[in-house]
């Protein structure tokens, strides 16, 4: 067993903490503030590579591990957890069933544009009736005339407002449950798709959350990503890689939580003394970081398994290190406003809004009910 990273992950983590330092981190308030979409930080990013982060070269891709797509998905997050979740949006679940289940065709059309940020991707399975009963689908797509039909409403979509691609499901057998759910691949610009409501959130302000509408949407029958009927396996296998880059969003913020509590502690003086000196502070940078280490340590174990591409592997860590980062960056937001008391509740401050985005990695790509679902199911059947 070894616990350090390789040279090559030691170098994307530093470089990618360089960039978050200089251009995400000065202007994540700012964006927070005006919830306009960070296109400066995504054109750069693309630019990097870090829009195609585990795809091949021969897709237009940076062909790097797991652990590398972790480690930057943490330390973009860390400077800025909006810009954090549109990658990993656009990385895990637009191109990894592309990627996975797209046929070659589908690949070369819309993947080597999507793996350069040149295109946005999204991914919709949410509806206002299915969310975490993603099989509760009533988004329907019908075979006429060589053209899948798709008519229904999608949720809470990242990325929805901005996305050149989307890839959703939709029913294609009524009353056959998860077995009656197909997945398309949709462009922007199709007649008869269209962006709905942008919600306003609490936090992640800069990305965009849309609903999609289908109304008699035509799209050619190719665009069928795998066979009709896989939608569900195929959606699943894409949330247990979605969930990798939650947990590492949310290790992100916080890590930039607690960063931001040790430093304010040793130069906020009460009672003569930085408060870093009292043992009250230090009880919560202890926990902070003991967390965060917990939470680091559990990505980046199921990203690493997630590199073998087997799913029996990954499926409960995924979830595992979901779950324990989205708490993890919960409570350490949390201490960190505790830490700088009053200041921590202003706006002057920044973790009042790594408080705000934290609380959703909690929600997003499985709530922490369905992670304990997902991880107890796994855990009953390895007995
Ligand atoms: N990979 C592949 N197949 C899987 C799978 C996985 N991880 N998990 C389950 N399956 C298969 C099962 O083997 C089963 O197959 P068979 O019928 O052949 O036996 C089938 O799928 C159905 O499995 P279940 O009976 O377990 O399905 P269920 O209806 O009880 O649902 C669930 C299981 C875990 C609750 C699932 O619905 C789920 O994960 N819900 C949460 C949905 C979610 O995460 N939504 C997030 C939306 S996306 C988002 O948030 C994006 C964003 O904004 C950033």
């Amino acid at each position: 067993m070894d616990f350090n990273l390789t040279d090559e992950q030691q170098m994307v983590k530093e470089n990618c903490r360089r960039f978050a330092e200089k251009y995400l981190k000065p202007k994540a308030a700012e964006y927070d503030k005006t919830h306009e979409f960070p296109w400066e930080n995504i054109k750069m990013l693309g630019e990097m590579g870090m829009m195609g982060v585990v795809y091949p070269e021969k897709y237009n891709g940076s062909e790097m591990d797991y652990v590398s797509y972790a480690i930057i998905v943490e330390e973009l997050s860390r400077g800025c957890a909006s810009t954090g979740v549109i990658v990993s949006a656009h990385n895990s679940l637009c191109l990894s069933p592309i990627y996975y289940f797209g046929t070659e065709e589908q690949k070369n059309k819309y993947l080597s544009k999507l793996t350069t940020g040149e295109w946005i991707g999204c991914f919709g399975i949410t509806e206002s009736g299915a969310g975490s009963d993603a099989a509760g689908t009533t988004t329907t797509a019908e075979l006429k005339n060589g053209k899948w039909v798709l008519n229904g409403t999608k949720n809470f979509i990242t990325n929805g407002g901005v996305a050149h691609v989307a890839v959703v499901t939709a029913v294609t057998e009524k009353g056959a449950g998860h077995k009656g759910l197909s997945f398309f691949i949709i462009e922007k610009g199709t007649p008869g798709f269209s962006v709905g409501k942008t919600e306003e959130k609490l936090g992640i302000n800069a990305s965009s959350t849309t609903e999609l509408i289908f109304d008699n949407c035509e799209i050619p029958e190719e665009n069928i990503l795998g066979k009709p009927g896989e939608g569900f396996k195929i959606a699943m296998h894409t949330l247990d890689g979605g969930r990798i880059g939650i947990a590492a969003q949310a290790l992100g913020i916080a890590q930039a939580a607690l960063d931001e509590a040790v430093i304010y502690s040793k130069e906020r003086i009460q009672f003569k003394k930085p408060i870093s000196s009292f043992q009250a502070i230090q009880w919560m940078i202890a926990d902070m970081a003991t967390e965060i280490e917990a939470a680091r340590l559990l990505t980046y174990k199921g990203a690493a398994l997630m590199g073998t591409g087997e799913r029996r592997k990954y499926s409960k860590n995924a979830a595992m290190a979901k779950l324990f980062a989205s708490e993890a960056s919960h409570h350490a937001a949390h201490k960190a406003i505790q830490i700088f008391g009053g200041y921590g509740y202003t706006r002057e401050y920044p973790v009042e809004r790594l408080y705000r985005d934290a609380r959703i990695t909690e929600i997003y790509e499985g709530t922490s009910e369905i992670m304990r679902l997902v991880i107890s199911n796994n855990v009953i059947n390895e007995y």
